[in-house]
């Protein structure tokens, strides 16, 4: 039964709510706990923040690299991923051939914000293949992201119409359950607009900028997308955007990664209600071609990611 709060525990909200696979629970439950470690190491450890070496001139392993580690290890612990792809390498990592799971993840989106002590997170998506390549999100089996801000929040989906749902970390180190069915409404109030400095190639993303300021939108934006786009599904509306700014540009698609940071949140908000698209089709219908692809993406609520796509054509 539940945790004695009274609310459901991880463990439990996948075993009793959404039914899932035993080996899928496992595995979320092992990503969970890789992050209540990086939760930790968040708030005690100074690495990453200050420079190469510590007081004993030994070298400082940075957050993103530390997270990277302790994710692999739950992996590798795990028994049942055969292989990940992980924004700090370049390459799929094979573990062990004959295990069921693909996990694809950013092991510390928005690492640079830490010292400004703004909120960061982790990213994941699940498959229940060996090889990505050629295959679409929507082939996902489950997503989640890890949020640490003032709180450590985790959000998962097992997707099929079974919801979006928020759990806290408590002081004794559980997931318990915060909200269920996170919606993502049709409208929006809000705006998010990554990768700005594309405008001055892509009069377009112009346009929806000035667009949104005319129809006096509030600009919610951190620079760490799983904040940015927690806020769409925590307000249940808004929209967020990383567009591209052409051939010229530093990135002429956008900045963000289809594998590992587009695909998980389209898998999430599209089970939420709300839509992702790279502006002529669905994130989660593009077809992975390399591990590191990058794309455009508009994600959140249906009528403003349709509007804003028409300004970008
Ligand atoms: O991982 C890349 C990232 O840090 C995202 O978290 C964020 O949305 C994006 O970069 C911000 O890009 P920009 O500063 O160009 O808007
Ligand atoms: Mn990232």
């Amino acid at each position: 039964m539940p945790a004695s709060s009274g609310r459901p525990s991880l463990n439990y909200h996948l075993l009793a709510h959404s039914k899932a696979s035993d080996d899928l629970r496992h595995l979320i439950l092992e990503i969970s706990r890789a992050a209540k470690y990086i939760s930790y190491a968040i708030q005690t450890t100074e690495t990453g923040l200050s420079g190469t070496t510590n007081q004993f001139g030994e070298e400082q392993v940075k957050l993103d690299v530390l997270s990277d580690t302790l994710i692999s290890r739950s992996l590798v612990e795990s028994g049942s991923v055969c292989c990940y792809i992980s924004e700090e390498h370049e390459d799929v990592v094979e573990l062990d051939s004959k295990a069921p799971f693909t996990v694809v993840f950013d092991p510390l989106d928005g690492s640079s914000l830490v010292d400004a002590n703004f909120a960061i997170g982790s990213i994941f998506g699940i498959y229940r293949t060996s090889d990505i390549i050629g295959r679409t999100p929507r082939e996902q089996v489950a997503a989640l992201y890890v949020l640490y801000g003032p709180r450590t929040l985790l959000v998962y989906t097992v997707g099929g119409g079974k919801g979006v749902h928020e759990f806290i970390l408590n002081d004794v180190g559980d997931f318990i359950l915060l909200r269920d069915h996170l919606g993502v409404c049709d409208d929006a109030k809000n705006f998010s607009p990554g990768n700005l400095r594309a405008i001055s190639e892509n009069a377009a993303y112009g346009s929806a900028v000035d667009r949104w300021l005319k129809e006096e939108k509030t600009l919610r934006y951190s620079g760490c997308m799983v904040a940015d786009i927690h806020h769409i599904l925590s307000k249940g509306q808004g929209i967020f955007t990383n567009i591209g700014g052409g051939p010229k540009s530093k990135y002429p698609v956008g900045k963000l990664r289809h594998v590992f940071e587009c695909g998980p949140f389209a898998y999430l908000v599209e089970e939420a209600g709300g839509i992702a698209t790279d502006g002529s089709m669905p994130i989660l219908d593009k077809k992975i071609t390399s591990v590191d692809q990058r794309t455009a993406i508009l994600i959140g609520s249906k009528n403003e990611v349709k509007a804003t796509e028409k300004l970008l054509r």
